[in-house]
């Protein structure tokens, strides 16, 4: 499947080719749509690398332009701006007049839907965009037949996907992306019909797949730990733009904005003024008490508004409080604890502040208790709130 020698699509334009470019280059993409109320920006200046063999997960809220960017890459959308290189070979670009249509860019697509047809069984779906594709029927019937053994489904080859689990329904579209494709498989959002057990399961068969075939993916989702469980790369969307490229650690551990930090994880949010600054690190004032950790982009002066953000699994709970370098130690008082099966989830309230820490056993705390919680200085960032911004809080 992996193989670049199925490539047979004719580029518009021949630039730089060979195995050192990456399967998908995207630079300052810019997609407007025309509304009834004038245009609508829904791509504004987005630039994304895809290498080969890489699996980069493309996550944002609702309506950031996650589907758009997909479908551009796909040749579904043509855009106003900026190029698309597959392998190295220009498929869209807008200052140049290129466009390539779909059938031209060797990707598959496997949608929310599975979009599988349903007169069709399951050897016949995946063969499908060959046979559109003007293939020999007998090179047809190998590359079907070892896609299926591939995505486990020989033995259903003649079932139809109404007689499929969803979870065999997702196979069969991926089968059918990666028979056409020389490896380039976008995804939009495929697990998100399923039950969450379902979806952990197939997460797990999609990450050993694409380990075993090795095809290089963009895959949508909106969900967090989906993203943070198949990802070599997280690209967060932020209406129109990407906010911030990275790891999965990199994302978690050191999110670039506050948007970013809020919409990765659960993060507990304090607000306060900067009181010093110093080589990177802040120290800031808040009414519950003196904070201290690493300036984010951005923090710049004595006085300025931020918010100070901490993980919940950052934080250690005890009876009584010590000052120790290195750490900051807020006085709490326990208003609940919940128990959820391998953690325990506490609520804490300083002042106005619910704060939100996550243990794993540890002591038990009754309600109204006072506990000292403590948070690494080192794990804990500082970002510039803008003006008129109002607390974001736990989520
Ligand atoms: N054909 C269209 N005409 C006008 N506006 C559109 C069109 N398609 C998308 N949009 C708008 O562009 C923005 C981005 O849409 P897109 O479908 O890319 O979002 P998304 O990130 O995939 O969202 P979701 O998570 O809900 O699928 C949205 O505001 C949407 O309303
Ligand atoms: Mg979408």
């Amino acid at each position: 499947m992996n193989d670049a020698s199925q490539t047979n699509h004719q580029p518009g334009s021949q630039e730089t080719t060979g195995s050192d470019s990456p399967r998908v280059a995207v630079e300052g993409l810019t997609k407007r749509y025309r509304t009834k109320g004038g245009e609508h920006v829904a791509l504004d200046n987005v630039s994304i690398d895809i290498g080969a063999g890489e699996f980069v997960v493309l996550l944002g809220p609702s309506g950031c332009g996650k589907t758009t960017l997909l479908r551009s890459i796909a040749g579904l959308e043509e855009p106003d701006g900026g190029d698309i290189r597959l392998d190295g070979q220009i498929v869209s670009s807008a200052s140049r007049n290129i466009w390539l249509p779909p059938e031209d860019r060797n990707l598959g697509m496997v949608f929310q839907s599975y979009a599988l047809w349903p007169h069709m069984n399951v050897f016949e779906n995946v063969a499908y965009p060959l046979r559109n594709g003007k293939l020999k029927e007998a090179e047809i019937r190998p590359r079907v037949a070892q896609a299926l053994e591939r995505v486990g489904l020989s033995a259903v080859m003649a079932s139809y996907p109404s007689q499929l689990s969803g979870g065999q329904q997702q196979r069969v579209s991926l089968a059918r992306a990666l028979v056409s494709t020389g490896g380039l498989v976008l995804f939009d959002e495929p697990l998100s019909n399923l039950d969450a057990k379902v979806r952990a399961r197939l997460r797990i068969e999609l990450v050993s797949l694409q380990q075993s075939m090795g095809f290089s993916s963009l895959y949508v989702t909106h969900d967090q730990s989906e993203a943070l469980a198949l990802a070599d790369r997280i690209a967060v969307m932020e209406v129109g733009r990407i906010a911030q490229i990275g790891t999965p650690e990199e994302i978690y551990d050191s999110p670039a904005t506050r948007y970013v930090a809020d919409f990765i994880g659960s993060a507990n949010e304090i607000v306060g003024e900067v009181t010093r600054i110093e080589g990177g690190t802040c120290v800031v004032a808040t009414p519950v008490g003196q904070l201290v950790g690493g300036a984010a982009t951005g923090v710049a002066s004595v006085g300025q508004k931020v918010a100070v953000m901490f993980r919940p699994e950052q934080c250690a709970l005890s009876r009584n409080a010590t000052a120790t370098s290195g750490l900051n130690t807020i006085a709490t008082t326990l208003e609940r604890s919940l128990f959820q099966g391998a953690t325990f989830e506490h609520v804490l309230r300083a002042g106005t502040n619910l704060i939100v820490a996550i243990s794993i056993g540890g002591d038990r705390y009754a309600h109204g208790e006072t506990v000292s919680l403590s948070f690494p200085e080192s794990r804990t960032l500082v970002f510039p709130m803008p003006a008129g911004a109002t607390q974001a809080g736990t989520k």
